[in-house]
């Protein structure tokens, strides 16, 4: 155990300031193109979001949970920010009819029971959390990922040379918090004992107003043990 003091982004406070204060550049205002790229290398092996679980771990205002219940999925987007869930609670209320549903819930995504969903969409959660939590992440996803089920999203990745030898680095000007940018190799480290990677490559459709070369389609299927 380490007596070390807990990082201001491994509270909710930090989230929900930084909504407050519209300091959220991770808001695209609509779903990631990674993500629905990630979803169509899916659908490509006959998996359909239409009719499926689907978890959206620290979900922020939603934009992504939003577009998965309208394309069919049951959605639970879940964020321990009671800025961001209201507010998604507001998109949602906006919405009208979708075609799956969304249910928003205001918990802790590493220590809460969620259930177990055919799917769990990642963007922009891992790189939020802390790197030291990063197994704490790993246990969550793969709890909540049904044995064959798949975790699918947008990773941001460094080549090694850019981490010079780090598992992680952060991503910000002054190089402290989050975003954190990772390896291929750390996530393989980090999820291969319970995922199988079936896809993990530089996206198609990177946001233009991000890093370029950072954002990574993943499409994972979870291992029937581990
Ligand atoms: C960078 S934002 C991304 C939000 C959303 N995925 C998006 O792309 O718009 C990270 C989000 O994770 C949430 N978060 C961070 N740690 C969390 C935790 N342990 N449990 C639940 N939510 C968490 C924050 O409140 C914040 O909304």
């Amino acid at each position: 155990m380490t007596n070390a003091p807990k990082a201001p982004w491994s509270g909710e406070r930090y989230w929900s300031q930084r909504f407050l204060l519209n300091d959220s550049p991770w808001e695209l205002g609509k779903p990631s193109g990674v993500v629905l790229e990630a979803v169509s290398l899916l659908s490509a092996r006959d998996v359909s979001l239409a009719g499926s679980s689907v978890l959206v771990p620290g979900c922020g205002t939603g934009s992504d949970a939003l577009a998965l219940a309208r394309a069919g999925a049951h959605v639970l987007a879940v964020d321990w920010s009671p800025v961001a869930v209201e507010r998604l609670g507001e998109k949602l209320g906006a919405a009208g009819p979708l075609a799956g549903t969304l249910e928003v819930r205001r918990c802790d995504v590493l220590t809460a029971d969620l259930g177990v969903f055919d799917i769990v969409v990642e963007h922009t959660f891992l790189c939020a959390i802390d790197p030291s939590q990063m197994p704490q992440y790993a246990k969550a996803v793969s709890a909540a990922c049904r044995p064959g089920g798949h975790l699918v999203g947008n990773l941001f990745l460094l080549g090694e040379s850019d981490l010079s030898g780090a598992p992680w680095r952060s991503l910000t000007k002054d190089g402290v918090g989050p975003p954190f940018g990772s390896s291929e190799r750390t996530i393989r480290e980090l999820l291969g004992g319970t995922f199988e990677f079936l896809e993990l490559k530089p996206a198609r459709s990177p946001d233009p107003d991000r890093r370029p070369g950072i954002e990574w389609a993943a499409v994972l299927r979870r291992l029937e043990l581990g």
